[in-house]
């Protein structure tokens, strides 16, 4: 059954991965590939590079790699760059976060080290508890997002790179809701960073140079960012894929694996209370409540959508969310997490579930920055523009036009990212039926 032509551009040539924000997780990501490639290690937890799709039905069915079955950027064909507020190099900064053992690091410390970050597009307003100086001057926010143009530009040149991609890697802006007349069209928005307006954040400035320069971006922290109508209306007229927000690396994570279990089984819940211990550079960013507040709202928006109140009340009518982080220097990058689940069961009797999640944030993290370069990359050459939803398996809170509600269920997720996949390869969908495996 052939489902849709689609030409896709074969990954030849360079891809330039972009990132304002080398810390903890940009490093750890971009010190992994240079390590994989080197055939040091292997990138568990990537889907591009580990995962297998099943195409065929009956006896010709198999599982084939994902990256045999369309065509994905190879790991060696990657150049990093970067922006931040600290003029540490990649290799600095992975050391500063600690993340990776200093051995690790040595590996690959020559490369790493190669990458020194651009000048940043930074205000303080927006990012209280951070102040740096390796910060761009310009007269006006229209001028900044030309200089960000230019070191885009320049990298492109001295990499020869081909296509390019951008991933916002940059501490957690406070919460934001689109200003009418300054986020609401693309004119307004221009007009707005002509006049340096104080509701343009200065993830908004990397986003509109990518945009307009019509490179993907894909927004891992849970600030508003990409998430304005002007940027719907730039990707759409520039036909550039984009997407995002806030990484689904740990927390959040385990509650769309448990939530659709507990919902699958009609069992009800009264309360999920989640807490976390954390000490990086974004446990203190994430200290200030502005900033806190960005993640609380993409933290709580799940349970939500999964469970469905409103469709069945007698199970979660009224169930209480509480989702809270607190700033614990020792435990630096290694975030502890601790859920308690209050549901109850046939007949209404009560019972507890108790996850402690010893996770590790930015080995969470960098497969998911990882995948996403890839598969925005595949985006772009495959045509597909504006939010790209089959990719809201990566997202806390994933960017959805008002009319329609985001998926948070990761294996739905999963099944609609594979089936866009297939989709794009005119292969048929698999949706489980008997008839689909067996003949
Ligand atoms: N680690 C995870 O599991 C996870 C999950 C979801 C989202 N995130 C988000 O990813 C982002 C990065 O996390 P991290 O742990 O690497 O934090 P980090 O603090 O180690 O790194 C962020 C970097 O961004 C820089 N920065 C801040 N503002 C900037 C600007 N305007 N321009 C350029 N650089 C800027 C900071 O100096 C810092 O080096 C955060 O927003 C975080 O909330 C992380």
């Amino acid at each position: 059954m052939v489902l849709k032509k689609t030409e896709i551009k074969k990954a030849e040539g360079k891809l330039g991965v972009i990132i304002p924000g080398l810390g903890a997780v940009s490093t750890t990501f971009i010190a992994g590939v240079m390590m994989i490639r080197k055939g040091l290690n292997k990138p568990v937890g990537s889907l591009t590079q580990m995962g297998k799709i099943r195409v065929g039905k009956g006896d010709d069915a198999k599982d084939i790699d994902i990256k045999d079955f369309i065509s994905l950027v190879n790991l060696k064909d990657m150049e990093f760059g970067g922006w931040d507020i600290f003029e540490d190099s990649a290799y600095e900064s992975a050391m500063n976060a600690q993340v990776l053992t200093k051995d690790d690091l040595n590996s690959v410390k020559d490369e790493l080290s190669k990458i020194k970050p651009w000048k940043a597009v930074f205000n303080r307003k927006f990012v209280k508890n951070l102040d740096g100086k390796w910060v761009k001057e310009a007269p006006t926010y229209w001028d900044l997002a030309q200089m960000v143009k230019d070191d885009i530009k320049k990298f492109k040149e001295e990499k020869k790179l081909d296509r390019l991609v951008m991933v916002w890697c940059g501490s957690t802006e406070i919460y934001q809701q689109v200003v009418p007349g300054v986020h609401d069209t693309l004119a307004n928005f221009e007009k707005a960073l002509k006049e340096s307006h104080p509701s343009i954040a200065p993830s908004m400035i990397y986003c509109y140079a990518a945009l307009d320069m019509g490179i993907p971006y894909a927004n891992g922290a849970p600030n508003l960012c990409n998430d304005i109508p002007a940027f719907w209306e730039l990707a759409d007229k520039n036909r550039v894929p984009m997407g995002g927000k806030d990484f689904k690396s740990g927390q959040t994570f385990m509650k769309t694996l448990l939530a659709p279990g507990l919902k699958s089984r009609m069992l009800g819940m009264t309360g999920w209370y989640s807490t976390n211990i954390l000490g990086n550079r974004d446990g203190e960013v994430l200290d200030d409540p502005d900033s806190f507040k960005s993640k609380e709202v993409s933290k709580l928006s799940v349970l939500e959508q999964i469970l469905q109140p409103d469709e069945y009340p007698d199970l979660y009518k009224n169930f209480y969310h509480k989702v809270t982080i607190n700033y614990y220097p020792p435990r630096g990058d290694n975030k502890e997490g601790w859920d308690n689940i209050d549901i109850f069961g046939w007949l209404g009797y009560p019972m507890q579930l108790k996850v402690n999640f010893l996770c590790r944030d930015s080995i969470l993290a960098a497969p998911i920055v990882l995948d996403l370069v890839v598969f925005f990359d595949l985006a772009q050459r495959a045509g597909l523009t504006g939010n790209q939803d089959w990719l809201s398996f990566y997202w806390k809170s994933p960017m959805h036009t008002p009319d329609e509600a985001p998926e948070h269920d990761l294996f739905v997720q999963l099944m609609k990212l594979k089936n866009t996949l297939r989709w794009l390869m005119d292969e048929a969908p698999v949706t489980y039926l008997g008839s689909e495996t067996y003949n």
